[in-house]
């Protein structure tokens, strides 16, 4: 116990030397940007600056070496100046950005609220540097762990594990929820191009449906089902394990073949070796593994199993390349020298959330792999950042994490992007695409043309279309002057849309893996701006308690008059038309 709230008290002071014990908007870092921008770049126009300085690409550009290619952040059509751009770095120095990340990367118990290091960083230490929790080096159970996973992959990839019939494994299926499905969802789509294991199929809603539909096509006796469970309680994720043991079993009969076609992933081995899990098929993980970035853990096994192991490793590669970028470069470097790229991306994400009041933020990857990218950081932000309590315990006086959300381009430009070119809301968006396709088709015609959109669309955005223009347009095209009065005020943009270019040159695992790790960052420093703690989840826990007391009440033909009106008439209705 004193352990604990001493570590809790030094967790909580973590970068506490510095301003993030004071509010933000009481912290006079974040008061001179608000001045500033709110007296002379509110209502500059992105297109000004862009006249003005001719040398604004360069300077609001970063690049990133890949042994793949560079990557290309173009920041300059976001609302920043070189004063604004200096203000933002200003502030991140002034709440600990540099303190905290040491603290995350030297094992400190940054997640207070639940007395645990924030450690996804381990997994993917490619340099194999020692790091101590409670004075234990983790790099050895990493390294078994990863060893473990490798030699699955071979066993299944090569066709050496075998079903009970003697088989090949073609089907693999993993059942998981939030952190232990979206990301090796989100990667296996992403890197399916990359795949020479089996297909990977996943479930993961409770609703009976999604379990009914995966296994309506497969072959039990090649089918493997990797339950992957943090906690190893979660009710859907147990639901739907104990519903494909129960379809396995129908199909293979004896009790002994569960050990060759079900594995687990889990930091919780009694409770998946009470499940009937073989001990040998436990692929464990540890506390300190945050379920949003768990696929850097045992959680991956679904993408190594797809991809390859080798494979695998690459993404933890380019996952460890921003690390390293991310940890050696220092906030400001030659005076005014601003080159830490998931800082540059959390700020310019502070300056439209806490200074220009957006509420939202786009993803919008022009590629069709990454179609699950913005879902995947739904749950990585969100569930990070959605928090309306300093680390402190009071109530923040400022906005937090935005609502982040978006789909693939050219998709959405014909659903939503309406609403950014002439809604009235701002909806800062990240636009991201990689210079090379991996499926060339017609002398790259369809990549050439996504490319085309991609740039037109951010052009679009921050250009808009002026009156004088509209009107000149349909004088044009012929149109009577009374039909243009009408339809004029239609046809303007108003442009100024902030956007980030984000461009790789091809999706390949060490892309990706930079990539998720460049967005983990970028999260993990807007959560030290705010002064929150962006590792735990506790929102998501009222909703699970209750869904527990009405289940029963559900299942039974009393009454039920212990909820409010609203949920006790719901649950009538439902009942009496459940015959
Ligand atoms: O949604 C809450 C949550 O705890 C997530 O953080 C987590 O990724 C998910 O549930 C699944 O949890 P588990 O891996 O323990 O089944």
């Amino acid at each position: 116990m004193l352990n604990y709230l001493s570590d809790l008290m030094s967790a909580l002071f973590v970068g506490d030397s510095k301003n993030s014990a004071m509010s933000l908007t009481q912290d006079a870092a974040f008061v001179e940007l608000k001045r500033h921008v709110e007296a002379s770049e509110k209502d500059v126009q992105l297109l000004d600056w862009f006249q003005k300085d001719p040398s604004r690409f360069e300077k609001f550009t970063r690049h990133f070496k890949t042994p793949d290619g560079d990557f290309l952040f173009d920041f300059s059509k976001n609302r920043i100046t070189d004063e604004s751009f200096q203000l933002l770095m200003k502030l991140a120095k002034s709440r600990g950005v540099e303190e905290s990340r040491d603290a995350m990367f030297s094992a400190e118990k940054i997640n207070f609220t639940e007395n645990r290091a924030v450690l996804h960083v381990a997994l993917r230490n490619r340099a194999n540097r020692p790091i101590l929790v409670d004075g234990k080096d983790v790099m050895p159970d990493v390294n078994r762990v990863l060893a473990h996973m490798k030699e699955f992959c071979n066993e299944i990839i090569s066709g050496q594990w075998t079903g009970y019939t003697g088989k090949k494994i073609t089907d693999v299926v993993n059942i998981g929820i939030g952190g232990s499905d979206l990301g090796p969802l989100m990667v296996t789509e992403s890197l399916k191009n990359y795949q020479i294991g089996p297909n990977v199929h996943f479930v993961s809603n409770v609703d009976g449906t999604h379990v009914a539909e995966v296994t309506k096509k497969l072959n039990a006796e090649t089918t493997l089902f990797i339950i992957a469970s943090k906690t190893f309680t979660t009710q859907e994720t147990i639901t739907n394990a104990e519903t494909a043991k129960e379809w396995f079993l129908s199909k293979a009969g004896d009790p002994a073949a569960v050990a060759k076609h079900f594995v687990a992933l889990s930091t919780n081995v009694p409770k998946a070796v009470e499940f009937g899990i073989d001990e040998k098929n436990m692929f464990e993980f540890w506390d300190w593994v945050g379920g949003r970035y768990s696929l850097w853990s045992a959680i991956g096994l679904s993408i190594a199993v797809h991809i390859g192991f080798e494979n695998y490793e690459k993404l933890l590669d380019g996952a460890f390349a921003v690390d390293e970028h991310f940890v050696n470069t220092p906030l400001e470097q030659n005076q005014n020298v601003f080159l830490q790229i998931p800082v540059i991306l959390a700020m310019i994400g502070v300056l439209y959330n806490n200074v220009y009041g957006a509420e939202t933020h786009a993803l919008l990857p022009y590629d069709q792999y990454m179609h699950r990218f913005a879902a995947y950081f739904q749950q990585g932000d969100m569930e990070s950042n959605g928090k309306f309590v300093t680390r402190h315990g009071t109530r923040v006086d400022y906005s937090t994490g935005p609502i982040v959300w978006g789909e693939p381009g050219t998709n959405g430009q014909h659903a939503f992007y309406q609403l950014i070119h002439q809604g009235t809301r701002l909806i800062p968006a990240d636009f991201i695409a990689p210079v090379r396709t991996l499926n060339p088709i017609r002398n790259g015609l369809h990549h050439q043309i996504l490319l085309a959109n991609f740039l037109a669309q951010s052009e679009a955005l921050m250009k808009g279309k002026t009156a004088a223009v509209a009107e000149e347009e349909l004088k044009a095209s012929g149109m009577s002057a009374e039909s243009i009065a009408k339809i004029l005020p239609h046809k303007v943009f108003e442009g100024n849309k902030p956007t980030t270019s984000i461009v790789l040159p091809i999706v390949t695992p060490f892309t990706l893996g930079s990539l998720i790790a460049f967005y983990e960052h970028k999260i993990f420093v807007q959560g030290i701006i705010w002064d929150i703690c962006s590792f735990d989840q506790w929102g998501v826990e009222l909703g699970k308690q209750l869904a527990k007391v009405i289940q029963p009440e559900l299942a039974s033909a009393d009454k039920v008059t212990t909820h409010d009106a609203s949920t006790n008439g719901l649950i009538a209705f439902i009942k009496n038309n459940n015959a």
